[in-house]
């Protein structure tokens, strides 16, 4: 990050504080409120977060230790406590509150469908039979690539409540990233639709599985089942593939739960890092859920006539704690979409928060950004009276959509909760909460009770306030993640490095602090890019470059961009000569294509550039510095003096395609 960044953000001025109408309703109401709650979590950390758990959460079995610490950084809460997650989202609603509407489903196409807690609850335990009838159990893993849909959270849910341990994969990744997934997690069965509806268009699934699975090394996986969404063509493997519907239909309607301890892995999620291959990252049951309803009586103020809707897929960490776990924790009626923002039109975000009368609204800044573009006077057409909690999440929003967030859809009445977190933080960690902070375009504020949150130098020593530095959590917490799966010297590496005696969790994310002890976010210090709030690894990019025969050696950077707040830059040098012109451009096509069929859609570079060579120092390291100044287009000022091959830098700087 720049002197300059940090100088402009410390620059932000406006300050907008809760209206006190709000304030007098809040679940946290007041900074005196929030106060208490952290110097609680201060004076007593176990004791803050056991009540918590207590009051928060169903136990089958109470738990009588808090935190244990004796095997850092593999650290267990509530652990000698047994519970079940599909039984918190569901079965205790029943007796308060069967006829409540716990999901309204809206397709792409416009279809409105509603389901009750009491038909949910019916669903999910079919749905759970039918995985028992599989030979299904407990600490099995299921693989699930389904379209945003109330099949998936059923899906999820009846991995919950029979103890098997779900991984959803997000329906854009492809079918080399599914296998990938399928291995590392050992899966034994895949659940999947033939089809997504996108936008009025039909993306198959169910292909995709079946290319995975024909990849090899999948021998694991014993069943697919096939949830049918589109009713569009799928190839059939008698015996492994069987119909969603045929499999629940004969189910007996009620399914005990099975209780798990508080530490059984609820799911393994996969998240880049810094290396070519995939984080398995995986969560616990209770202290996930733990976090998941607290964060929606905190961040979100959840009441019982809110009508809630986080706009994330269930393929991403925020469709796990915000879509198919807090929302039911707490008996919450949600909003859940098939589609995309921009179809029909670029109102459709609006129109269903009128429709459906949403109170809460959770989305991602590059959404903001894209319907700005597309439509900056649209929100005015539609009545959005019924909001009153605007959020964020995924990237930092820069403060001009920031405003036009809370002008345009929140008539300046909605507080914005710009929260900050990660896949493996498993929910909110630093955010405003909307009844009591006061509000600073651009920064995700203050960290929530009992997060002790800090900016630390390479030493470790906190900085002081307008200084950036690295962004650490100095304690566990319940919701955090226990290991990465199948691989506990990476979450020891990755997370709790030697640089700071393994005592920090490290995020990986630049921040800086103002006087008021506010954090701004600066974006990845590892070499992560951020894309539409979506976590690609350069590293992962290179590899799948790399894997083309046609490709040498590759670099991939990220440069700032308008829409997506990163783009991918990618430095080709091929086995062939460097090519030119109209065939360069076909050559940027034909690995664009590559790159989205090895990883995905998101990852595919926007701008791909050849040369002969990569700028390296004499001992052969890349110069990614130098990669990124050329990508954003940025004079070279730095000292080149260390440069193998200096003349390659203008080949570099010409974009192609
Ligand atoms: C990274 C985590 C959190 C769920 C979705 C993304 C960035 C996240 C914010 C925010 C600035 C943010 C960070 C973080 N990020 N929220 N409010 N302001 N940056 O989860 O894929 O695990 O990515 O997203 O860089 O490390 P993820």
């Amino acid at each position: 990050m720049s002197d300059q960044t940090i100088e402009s953000l410390s620059q932000e001025k406006r300050l907008f504080a809760p209206d006190a109408q709000f304030v007098k309703q809040a679940n946290v109401s007041g900074m005196v409120a929030y106060q208490a709650l952290c110097a609680e979590a201060q004076r007593d950390y176990s004791g803050f977060w056991a009540r918590h758990a207590r009051e928060q959460l169903t136990w089958q079995n109470p738990f009588t230790r808090v935190l244990d610490e004796s095997n850092a950084p593999f650290f267990k809460w509530f652990e000698d406590g047994t519970l079940n997650a599909s039984y918190n989202c569901l079965d205790r609603h029943l007796a308060t509150q069967p006829d409540k509407i716990a999901i309204i489903f809206e397709a792409d196409d416009g279809t409105v469908t509603r389901i009750t807690y009491r038909e949910l609850h019916r669903r999910v335990c079919m749905m759970a039979n039918g995985l028992k009838s599989l030979a299904i159990k407990k600490g099995d893993r299921v693989l699930i690539y389904m379209p945003m849909s109330i099949e998936v959270v059923i899906a999820m849910q009846a991995c919950a409540r029979i103890g098997a341990i779900h991984s959803v994969v997000f329906g854009g990744f492809s079918a080399k990233s599914v296998h990938e997934r399928i291995i590392d997690a050992g899966a034994v069965a895949v659940l999947t639709a033939d089809e997504q509806m996108r936008g009025g268009k039909a993306i198959p699934l169910k292909t995709a599985v079946d290319e995975a699975l024909a990849l090899g090394g999948c021998e694991c996986v014993k069943q697919v089942v096939v949830y049918r969404r589109s009713g569009g063509p799928v190839q059939w493997s008698d015996g492994r593939d069987r119909w969603l519907h045929d499999l629940v239909s004969n189910q007996p309607e009620t399914c005990a739960p099975e209780w798990v301890s508080a530490e059984h892995p609820l799911f393994i999620l996969y998240t880049s890092g810094s290396t070519g291959k995939p984080k398995g990252v995986q969560h616990s049951t209770a202290g996930f859920l733990l976090h998941a309803a607290l964060t929606m009586r905190w961040t979100f103020d959840y009441k019982k006539h809110d009508v809630f809707w986080c706009t994330a897929d269930v393929g991403w960490v925020t469709g796990h704690t915000y879509v198919c776990y807090g929302p039911l924790a707490v008996g919450a009626t949600q909003i859940m979409f098939e589609g995309v923002p921009t179809y029909p039109d670029a109102g459709r975000f609006w129109r269903m928060i009128q429709d459906h009368q949403a109170t809460v609204f959770y989305t991602a800044p590059t959404a903001i950004r894209s319907l700005i573009k597309l439509g900056a006077t649209l929100p005015n057409n539609y009545d959005l009276s019924r909001l009153r909690i605007l959020g964020t999440v995924g990237e930092p929003i820069n403060p001009e959509a920031w405003m036009w967030y809370y002008e345009t859809v929140g008539k300046s009445r909605c507080p914005i909760v710009d929260t900050w977190w990660q896949t493996e933080t498993g929910g909110h960690l630093i955010t405003p909460l909307p009844g009591v902070t006061p509000l600073k375009p651009g920064s995700c504020t203050l960290p929530l009770p009992g997060i002790m949150a800090d900016i630390v130098d390479e030493t470790g020593q906190s900085v002081e306030p307008g200084k950036g530095g690295i962004l650490v959590i100095k304690r566990p917490w319940p919701s955090m993640l226990r290991t990465i799966w199948g691989n506990p010297e990476r979450y020891k590496n990755a997370y709790f490095p030697e640089e700071f005696q393994g005592k920090y969790y490290l995020a990986g994310d630049g921040a800086m602090r103002d006087e008021n002890g506010y954090y701004t976010i600066m974006g990845r210090i590892d070499d992560v890019l951020n894309v539409a709030g979506h976590r690609l690894g350069t590293m992962e990019i290179e590899s799948a470059l790399v894997a083309n025969k046609l490709v040498a050696e590759a670099a991939v950077v990220g440069r700032p961009d308008d829409l997506t707040g990163e783009a991918v830059v990618a430095f080709v040098v091929l086995k062939q000569t460097r090519p030119m012109g109209e065939d360069a451009k076909a050559m940027v096509r034909q690995l664009q294509e590559w790159v989205s069929h090895e990883i995905g859609p998101i990852a595919k570079p926007k701008e791909i550039r050849f040369g002969e060579n990569l700028p390296k120092t004499r001992s052969g390291k890349i110069m990614r510095r130098l990669l990124r100044d050329i990508a954003k287009g940025n004079e070279i000022t730095q000292d080149v003096s260390t440069l193998e091959n200096p003349a390659i830098l203008q080949q570099l700087k010409d974009p192609q395609g």
